[in-house]
């Protein structure tokens, strides 16, 4: 049984599954009924806001046969103080999987060593696959065309990525460039360096610690063929949200900025975002700009991990 709580927990094979599947699902939705998840019941346990992850996760369960739970994590046990471990032990008796959006991603660790069934991480502080995998996505569909080779559309290709360097969005995307075969360039401010957490993990999985870190934003940017922002104060963090924003304003993804990467680089954020802060409203309305698209390929490239997660329960 597999779960899906980083970006490695699918090998190379898999990867070309999930996106040979995803761009299927996007072909044909609507005309196909899915079955994958027939007669199956999917918890999603959520101790943040969330409007992509959510309503793709609901809607692509319900499209593969399958029924979402949502649960948020104030309404049950869990939030007055029943263990996550009793939590996934109960949970297994119930349903077929769990998706889960937390903070501690070693909560999300131990709830699927404790449970059954394949849990897969929705967000946590510390990374965000399946934002990373649609991304991926988002931009190989561009670059690989109808018919081309998604996975290999991205190899040797360089991502720049702006801001808040050292939380979730940036951790993933380092180890998803490692498994993409990309080169990343993070720019931040001095004191945001990507921490020990990520670098343990790439050591850990025997990968190389090769992403370059910069205080200056425009030798990030230099060849990139996608410019990548994120929220500068993330959930749970808004009581710093104020110093937070004055010390990140030099990373702003302005027009400037933007002119400075390769002539047709592509414009990427996970969403939500706040115009006038990480990113400037022009550039979000650059027709270079693939936001859209990366939201909705979240849809479509979840269905095809659960869709791969399903597969591997009893193996
Ligand atoms: N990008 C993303 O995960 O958005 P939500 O917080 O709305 O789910
Ligand atoms: N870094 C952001 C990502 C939101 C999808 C957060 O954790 O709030």
């Amino acid at each position: 049984m597999k779960h899906f709580l980083k970006e490695t927990d699918l090998g190379p094979k898999e990867l070309a599954e999930v996106f040979s599947l995803a761009r299927d699902f996007k072909r044909t939705r609507g005309s196909a009924k899915g079955t994958a998840l027939e007669g199956q019941t999917w918890a999603m346990i959520f101790a943040k806001s969330s409007t992509r992850t959510r309503v793709s996760f609901e809607v692509g369960i319900n499209e593969l046969g399958g029924h979402p739970l949502f649960l948020n994590t104030h309404d049950i046990q869990l939030g007055r103080g029943e263990s996550v471990e009793d939590t996934a032990r109960v949970l297994s008796r119930f349903v077929h999987g769990i998706v889960i959006r937390t903070f501690d991603h070693a909560q999300v660790e131990r709830l699927a060593a404790s449970g059954s069934v394949p849990v897969v991480n929705g967000l946590t502080d510390f990374l965000h696959p399946c934002q990373i995998y649609a991304d991926a996505f988002t931009a190989a569909e561009r670059w690989a065309g109808p018919d081309g080779d998604l996975v290999a559309a991205l190899r040797g290709r360089k991502i720049a990525f702006l801001g808040d360097t050292s939380f979730n969005m940036a951790n993933s995307w380092i180890l998803g460039a490692s498994l993409f075969g990309m080169r990343i360039s993070l720019a931040g401010p001095a004191g945001h360096e990507p921490g020990e957490g990520i670098r343990a993990l790439l050591k850990a999985e025997g990968r190389p610690v090769d992403f370059a870190f910069t205080t200056d934003p425009f030798e990030a940017v230099r060849d990139a063929d996608i410019v990548y922002t994120d929220v500068w104060a993330s959930m749970g963090q808004e009581a710093e949200a104020k110093a937070r924003v004055s010390r990140m304003r030099p990373y702003s993804v302005t027009a400037r900025l933007f002119a400075a990467a390769k002539p047709d680089a592509l414009f990427m954020h996970c969403l939500p975002a706040h115009p006038g802060e990480e990113v400037e409203q022009a550039v979000l309305d650059n027709p270079r700009s693939i936001i859209f698209d990366e939201a909705e390929n979240r849809l479509h490239v979840q269905k095809a991990i659960l869709s791969v997660l399903s597969a591997s329960r009893g193996r």
